[in-house]
């Protein structure tokens, strides 16, 4: 079957994939050159209306593959610096008992790669996941997935353990289609359950009085905080998943992190992922309209495509971050490059080219001077020590 055929009418699977294919291709290089071992824990793994015979389309292949993929790239590395071959080590969790049975078998299939698997909830397993991952705490960096199907299992509490690991960074895939329906719901056993996702009551507060985007940003924004503070980390940034046939958000992925480094690598997955999905959308948008018609368009899907749903988005999140870094630039005579980085790339669809874009429109205006760049550096960038520098009041 062609990835086309495994993902039609599931394009925001197909996305979902990508990132996790994309992100950790670079992460499993990047890491695995530093460290003996990689632990990866799925804790929702599926499989889910996977459609490959060998479950390719399922999130533990597609993660399984590029680790695969980083161990044998890093073969001649790793001999030539005298260290044993890079291990893979694999946790995959399923509450479903019939999902689990398929999951079990494929895990079975599989002999160069240590793995456990658990047909338990999330909410029992956390002590099981701590003691997997801390019996390599010394030479293994921790990935963890939380890709559940709604907003309950996985409350702030639950998951805080898997959080608070170091090193370790984590993916979890937030339901925002869902999570708008329903916060603020009346029911107090619902209000509960957003409760324990959120970890407290604030996101209540932060929400009164929004509507529309600006409700659905901030409750992403409140959900992004409880995960950094939950899990003490520096720096954590979304990629926007919109629903394949219609203009609206399907889930957030939020992807937490202790590195600059994982930043820049996901944030270029996320820039090409987004290039992914409105190409899935325009073909999920294209077999909609021929279904209700009844008739082939004429134009190809591409040509058909509307591209201003996904076109005001990056819009309303290019002029935050823009004024959110502009503040950074205000409050201090001099911002650090590196912090005007982090500030404008914790934007979901806001990418480094656009920070450099408008370090070069202030710049052009005599509003800035950049500080710290040798001769031979003509733009600033990350780790250098560049300065970006308000002249004037
Ligand atoms: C969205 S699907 C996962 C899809 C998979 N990660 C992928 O991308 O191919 C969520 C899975 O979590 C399982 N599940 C639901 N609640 C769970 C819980 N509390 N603990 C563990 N697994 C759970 C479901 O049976 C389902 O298979």
């Amino acid at each position: 079957m062609s990835e086309g055929d495994l993902y039609a009418g599931r394009e925001q699977t197909l996305v979902k994939h990508y990132i996790l294919e994309h992100y950790l291709e670079r992460f499993a290089h990047i890491v695995g050159s530093a460290w003996d071992a990689i632990t990866y824990v799925d804790c929702f793994s599926g499989p889910w209306n996977a459609r490959s015979e060998r479950l390719e389309d399922s999130s533990f292949a597609v993660a399984l593959a590029q680790l695969r993929a980083a161990r044998t790239n890093l073969t001649d590395l790793k001999r030539a610096r005298g260290r044993p071959l890079l291990e893979l080590r694999c946790y995959f969790l399923e509450k479903d008992a019939a999902a689990f049975t398929k999951l079990r078998e494929f895990a079975m299939g599989i002999g160069d790669v240590e793995i456990g698997t658990r047909n338990a909830a999330l909410e029992e397993s956390i002590h099981e996941i701590v003691a997997f991952v801390s019996e390599r705490q010394s030479d293994a960096f921790p990935f963890i997935f939380v890709d559940p199907t709604g907003w309950t299992g996985f409350g702030l509490d639950v998951i805080q353990p898997l959080l608070r690991l170091r090193p370790g960074e984590v993916l979890v895939n937030f339901m925002t289609g869902h999570i708008l329906r329903f916060a603020e719901h009346p029911d107090p056993t619902i209000q509960q359950s957003f409760d324990r996702l959120f970890g407290s009551t604030e996101y209540r507060a932060r929400i009164v009085g929004l509507a529309g985007l600006d409700r659905e940003d901030e409750l992403v924004r409140c959900y992004c905080d409880a995960i950094r503070q939950a899990g003490g980390y520096d720096y954590v940034c979304t990629a926007i998943v919109l629903h394949p046939e219609y203009d609206r958000t399907h889930f957030h992925l939020i992807y937490a992190t202790r590195s600059q480094k994982g930043v820049e690598v996901f944030k270029q997955v996320e820039k090409k992922a987004m290039g992914v999905m409105e190409k899935a959308r325009s073909d999920a948008q294209k077999r909609r309209r021929e279904a209700q018609s009844g008739q082939l368009d004429l134009l190809s899907a591409t040509q058909m495509h509307d591209p201003r749903h996904y076109d005001s988005l990056r819009e309303r999140h290019l002029a935050v971050a823009k004024s959110k870094t502009e503040e950074l630039l205000q409050a201090s005579r001099t911002l650090a490059f590196d912090d005007a980085w982090v500030a404008a790339l914790s934007h979901p669809l806001v990418w480094e080219s656009d920070l450099k874009s408008w370090i070069g429109e202030w710049k052009k205006d005599g509003r800035i001077e950049i500080a710290g760049m040798k001769p031979n550096e003509r733009f600033p960038s990350r780790g250098r020590g560049h300065q970006l520098v308000r002249k004037g009041q």
